[in-house]
């Protein structure tokens, strides 16, 4: 199974992510490290990183899934372009996939989150609170069957309820 998660930066989906693996004994695929690497190798930021990053995580996720595994993208998944992207690939190893997005139903808290936490990605810039509300108006509509979790909930509930979403049959 391909769970392809989505949602702003600092919504939480790295936080369903891991608890989502760690439940699951699968593996968690981030774009945010695999772009930060290209900088780090001297790929300028001029290029097209973001894209080159989503290819790079497709690859991975290609290859755990025809091995059987089953993968979470870790991906904000904010365009049509990307989430066409997880369709095609589920398609075409026709494996089952599940969205999943998570947000955070109150401003205040999510900035509060955005601006304390640390990743600790080397060479990597975190998202700023502008930046979010940027990707907010980007943020497509969409219609695909998904889950959406709330990282005002508590991650134990939000996880409860994830892998009750994928337990059920797709559709
Ligand atoms: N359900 C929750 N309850 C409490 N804190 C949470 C919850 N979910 C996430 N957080 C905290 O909120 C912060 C942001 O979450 P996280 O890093 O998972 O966001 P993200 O969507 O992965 O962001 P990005 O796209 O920038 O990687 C983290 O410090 C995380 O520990
Ligand atoms: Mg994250």
């Amino acid at each position: 199974m391909l769970i392809a998660l989505a949602g702003l930066p600092g919504s939480g989906k790295s936080a369903v992510a891991e608890d989502l693996a760690r439940a699951l004994r699968c593996a968690v695929l981030s774009v945010d490290p695999a772009e930060a690497a290209m900088w780090r190798a001297g790929v300028s930021q001029s290029e097209p990183t973001g894209l080159a990053a989503y290819l790079v995580v497709e690859a991975l996720a290609a290859e755990q899934i025809s091995l059987g595994h089953d993968v979470v993208v870790d991906v904000v998944n904010a365009v049509e372009e990307a989430r066409a992207q997880w369709r095609d690939l589920a398609r075409w190893l026709n494996t089952e996939l599940r969205f999943i997005e998570v947000r955070c139903s109150d401003p205040g808290e999510h900035r509060g989150r955005l601006e304390r936490r640390s990743r600790g990605i080397a060479g990597f810039r975190e998202p700023t609170w502008a930046d979010v509300q940027r990707r907010r108006e980007e943020f497509a509509p969409w219609a695909d069957d998904k889950l959406t979790l709330d990282s005002m909930d508590p991650r134990e509930s939000n996880l409860r309820v994830a892998l009750e979403y994928l337990d059920r049959p797709a559709g």
